[in-house]
């Protein structure tokens, strides 16, 4: 009986590649290694061999019947055996395993973190407030008037919906943070001391400083006799615990409705070029808003702030354009 042993080798190769199910795995099998199989041939042949091609023989014999069962368990492997029935994928617990990506926070919620972090350890507790407000809470309550351009459609997204408690007006996206204060207010008696992070909505057009949705965070603090040092004293604190003991700080005077004294916080990096970025708005509340909130004429003073949390970071990080936050570009989300 001639074989050549050389060419068997091959075809076990080759038809190994064409193996792709646990059929044709079955009939590889049978072929090679099967009872009446081709290695079984090379040894039936033995027998009959000159004494001097015996050695040579046996030998081929072996290496073949090595090869083909380590095919047979690589394919084992790929496409599954074909015992017990069902395909079973046999697991092989040396390969190294692909480690899952663990997620991470997105920038602004860390920001959110730090900032309210901060605030927790000076006392002051995280509230929330509803993404859609009454035109009350947005603006009547914060003594924002009748005419102010802030209520305009220009300068908020008014839903169709109107005010289940009040007829005549429409709900809308909150313009601001400080509608939460009236909530907390309505709904606690001083003291209290709360911030409140959350989104908010302007029709602004997009650009590298402006978005539509953005994130604030309002603090609140009231009791009896707080002063406006107080506020001052509270914001320092926080800028050098956020931005580091190297920055100077300046309170300028400003207008909002709902505060009376009140202020824009500017920063500056000492040694640098020595200009002042805005920061914040803040200032001592207005007495009409308590009056709005519910609260006894002149029992109570306090302080109130609210901090852009985009702008904040893109002071601390040095980072030039809006819509980077909200593009899920993880380029740019995965370098913090
Ligand atoms: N609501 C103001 C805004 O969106 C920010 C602000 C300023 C909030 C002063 C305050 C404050 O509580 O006291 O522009």
């Amino acid at each position: 009986m001639s074989m050549n042993f050389e060419e068997i080798k091959a075809s076990i190769s080759t038809e190994a590649a064409q193996v792709s199910d646990a059929q044709q795995l079955e009939a590889f099998r049978i072929k090679y290694l099967g009872k009446k199989g081709v290695i079984q041939d090379i040894y039936a042949s033995l027998a009959q061999a000159p004494n001097e091609e015996k050695r040579t023989i046996g030998k081929a014999a072996n290496e073949i019947k090595q090869l083909a069962t380590r095919v047979m368990e690589e394919l084992k492997t790929r496409v599954g055996s074909a015992g017990g029935g069902k395909a079973r994928r046999s697991i092989d617990p040396t390969i190294p395993g692909v480690a899952p990506r663990v997620g991470y926070k997105h920038l602004l919620t860390q920001t959110i973190e730090e900032i309210s972090d901060i605030f927790e350890k000076l006392g002051f507790v995280i509230e929330d407030g509803p993404e859609v407000e009454t035109e009350f809470n947005n603006f009547t309550a914060l003594n924002i008037p009748e005419n102010h351009p802030s209520r305009d459609g220009f300068d908020t997204f008014y839903t169709t919906a109107r005010n289940p408690e009040d007829q005549s007006s429409h709900l809308l996206l909150r313009s601001h943070t400080s509608p939460g204060q009236i909530r907390i207010m309505q709904n606690n008696k001083p003291p209290l001391a709360v911030i409140i992070p959350g989104r908010v909505y302007r029709p602004d057009a997009v650009d590298a400083s402006h978005s539509f949705m953005f994130h604030q965070i309002e603090g609140l603090l009231v009791d009896k006799d707080v002063k406006f040092s107080d506020l001052k004293g509270l914001l320092n604190a926080f800028c050098k615990r956020l931005f580091g003991n190297d920055i100077q700080m300046r309170f300028r005077p400003h207008y909002f409705p709902f505060t009376e004294p009140s202020a824009e916080v500017d920063i500056s990096w000492r040694g640098g070029k020595r200009d002042w970025l805005e920061i914040m708005g803040c200032g001592m509340v207005h007495p009409k808003v308590f009056e709005y909130a519910g609260y006894p004429k002149g029992k109570y003073t306090g302080l109130a702030f609210g901090l852009g949390v985009e702008r904040m970071t893109m002071l601390k990080y040095g980072i030039k354009d809006i819509r980077l936050f909200y593009e899920n570009d993880q380029r740019f989300l995965e370098q913090f």
